[in-house]
């Protein structure tokens, strides 16, 4: 019998990184054009993982207080188990006949020669996995029902994980997402089942919206060339939050400013003009962008963590040079920054600067929104 190919699209953010952490905080993802691809096929007695990069990376453990832990950078596989461990909760619990498979895993979302370009594809593996498991058992969950499973299997591993990287692997194009309350999902999963939380006021607070892209913007993406763990970055800027707590409730509510700006200015609220003309000329989402990079310098100052690194400064510096706005993509620490450039823009200037200071331009377009199903 044939295979299930499905493949699950990488991300970035473009606004609300590190609020969006705390459930019902907005920001702004978009899905893109590169991708990571699970292949389901149906196997008699037993199931497997296989992938060439997957299997070649790294897994790491530390000797703690309470014997030996994992590195909290997880492993790509332990996305994957969770995605299956959930449908499978899910199967059990519908009355599905249960069957084996095997899957195998091709990742276009890491550098080839193994280091990440921080593209989400530990959302995308996992996206693409619950995708291939519904059809392969025919849940029809819908773009919503696969969001939602997806995001119970995320949590299980990465528990303060915002999830806004899994929804816009799911959605695809631009997207305004609040993070639910992940405790409360946890409590519910557990209390209910996996059946009875999806769709259930357990998700209260959370939102996903289409966005407009914006008209007479160009996006382009810098890749610094190092990579950073997110987990760490979070924790880090969680330690240092809870010991200035009124300062992160100014941060939070100047975040949800710049990320309402920019929802505004692709036309989504109420109030909006029309359809993504980004505040007419660009300036409100420009200005929105550059306001949330301060915000997350004076959080990274104030937290004791790099967010905006060396070489994330120069790529941005150089953006604003050109009259564009640009800001680190994600927790920052490395990886990728983000830039969105009005057409009169020099953006060959902006290019040559990143080439001088061996800042990667990675051609990387928008994913274009799935269908509602
Ligand atoms: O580093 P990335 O691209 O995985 O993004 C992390 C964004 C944070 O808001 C810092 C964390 C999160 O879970 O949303």
């Amino acid at each position: 019998s044939g295979a299930i190919v499905v493949r699950a699209p990488g991300k970035l953010f473009v606004a609300g990184e590190y609020a969006v952490v705390s459930p019902g905080e907005p920001s702004v993802l978009i899905a893109v054009d590169r991708y990571l691809t699970v292949s389901l096929t149906e196997s008699v007695d037993a199931g497997s993982i296989h992938s060439p990069e997957y299997s070649r990376m790294p897994v790491r453990w530390t000797r703690g207080q309470d014997g030996l832990t994992l590195d909290r950078e997880h492993h790509p596989y332990d996305y994957v188990i969770a995605a299956i461990e959930a449908s499978e909760r899910l199967r059990a619990e519908r009355g599905l006949h249960p069957r084996f498979f095997d899957l195998h895993i091709e990742s276009g979302l890491d550098d080839p020669s193994g280091r990440k370009f921080g593209l989400g594809s530990s959302a995308a593996v996992t996206v693409a996995t619950i995708a291939a498991i519904d059809e392969f058992y025919g849940f029809e969950l819908g773009t919503r029902g696969r969001y939602e499973l997806a995001m119970l299997a995320t949590i299980a591993v990465a528990p303060n994980a915002s999830g806004g990287d899994v929804a816009a692997s799911t959605y695809g194009g631009w997207i305004g997402y609040r993070s639910p309350d992940r405790d409360r999902l946890r409590a519910a999963r557990s209390a209910h089942g996996v059946a009875a939380v999806l769709g259930s006021d357990a998700w209260n607070g959370s939102e996903i919206i289409r966005l407009a892209p914006p008209v007479g913007l160009e996006l382009l993406v810098g890749w610094t060339g190092h990579p950073a763990s997110t987990e760490r970055l979070v924790s880090g800027v969680s330690r240092g939050t809870n010991v200035t707590g009124d300062a992160h409730a100014g941060f939070l509510e100047a975040s949800r400013d710049c990320v309402e700006d920019l929802w505004r200015a692709l036309a989504v609220l109420p109030d909006a003009g029309a359809p993504g003309d980004a505040g007419s000329d660009g300036t409100l989402a420009l200005d929105a962008i550059r306001r949330n990079r301060r915000l997350l310098q004076a959080l990274g100052e104030r937290t004791g963590v790099t967010i905006e690194t060396e070489r994330l400064r120069i790529l941005c510096d150089a953006a604003e040079a050109i009259g564009a706005a640009g800001k680190p993509s994600g927790a920052g620490g490395g990886d990728c920054g983000i830039v969105l450039a009005p057409a009169d823009a020099d953006v060959a200037g902006l290019l040559r600067v990143w080439e001088t200071n061996d800042i990667r331009h990675l051609t990387i377009g928008v994913h274009p929104p799935e269908g509602d199903n």
